[in-house]
């Protein structure tokens, strides 16, 4: 058993594609790709951030970066002192802005990072709970935490709901991403929506939505580009998402099992049989090239494992 005064912390939160196509707002699945956080106590007042890693040089390295902002809620809701000096390191794996969860990541390393560093004993509900508000909407950082394919309601009391898949082990599709080079605000992928849909539309996207569930339980992945369609959002990206029809079509043709945008985009993400996945990545990257658009392909898998805290003690 370990011993000694916690000194640090470092969490290591995963990567997570929301929505997949059909579940808008409601399904998440966490990546093998993380980013990740350490926070440990310094003798120097103040707060001093290195970051490392892809598009560093884009966030913030002050108390402003976002898991400290998450820290700091946490420090609030429990009552308890910010620490004097705090030292924060991340190391980046997750691109920025594109899809992939990435301030989720911030948001849930910087509340587990408080909570393991105060001694607090939150529970998981707790950090969902203040994650979820801080980050405006469970579909991301309910996976990140928790690990897995979620599905995640916000109930009319504004009470977060999330219930973990059990994703049976015969389901083990590749996850290729073709990641393009420029970013997208959520809100502004937002902001081109529908205010209403039919209740044709409606039906579509949860008979889809269920049916992903459901197949990822029973371990079939024959049906995932039925489970994958969708009407209530990806259409509307497109003006965009320069190319993103021909690069759904693309995928499609080289083989993919299923492909949609991943949360709110730019980033796609195609499921598909291992043996087909570098066919998938290249067909992605050449359809967006003729869209005049650049993108860089990560090949990545599902990931069972949450976020992981581990505690470094003096
Ligand atoms: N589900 C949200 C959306 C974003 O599609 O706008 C989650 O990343």
């Amino acid at each position: 058993m370990s011993s000694g005064a916690v000194r640090g912390v470092r969490v290591e939160v995963p990567a997570t594609t929301a929505n997949l196509g059909a579940g808008f707002d409601v399904l998440g699945l966490a990546l093998d790709i993380t980013n990740v956080l350490e926070f440990s106590l310094s003798d120097t007042p103040g707060v001093e951030v290195h970051i490392h890693g892809p598009g560093a040089d884009r966030l913030p390295r002050d108390s402003s970066h976002l898991a400290v902002q998450a820290a700091w809620r946490f420090y609030e809701e429990s009552g308890l002192p910010r620490p004097e000096g705090l030292k924060v390191r991340q190391r980046l794996g997750v691109p920025l802005a594109g899809g992939l969860g990435s301030s989720a990541t911030a948001v849930v390393g910087g509340i587990l990072a408080a909570a393991a560093l105060s001694g607090a004993d939150w529970s998981m509900e707790h950090v969902l709970e203040l994650a979820s508000a801080i980050e405006g909407h469970p579909d991301n950082v309910a996976p990140a935490l928790l690990g897995g394919l979620v599905v995640s309601v916000r109930e009319e009391s504004g009470k977060v709901c999330a219930v973990p898949v059990p994703v049976n082990e015969a389901w083990s599709p590749a996850a290729v991403l073709a990641v393009p080079d420029f970013q997208l605000k959520t809100s502004d992928a937002r902001a081109v929506l529908r205010p209403a849909v039919t209740l044709a539309d409606a039906v579509y996207n949860v008979g889809r939505a269920a049916l992903f569930v459901a197949a990822a339980a029973a371990g079939r992945t024959d049906c995932l580009s039925v489970c994958m369609g969708d009407r209530l959002h990806q259409a509307e990206r497109s003006c965009l998402i320069p190319g993103l029809a021909s690069v759904f079509a693309a995928a499609r043709a080289a083989g993919a099992l299923g492909v949609a945008l991943s949360g709110a985009g730019p980033t796609v993400l195609a499921l598909a049989e291992p043996a087909d996945a570098e066919a998938v990545g290249q067909a992605m990257v050449r359809a967006f090239a003729d869209a005049g658009v650049s993108a860089n392909i990560i090949h990545t898998a599902p990931r069972y494992d949450g976020a992981t805290v581990y505690t470094i003690r003096s």
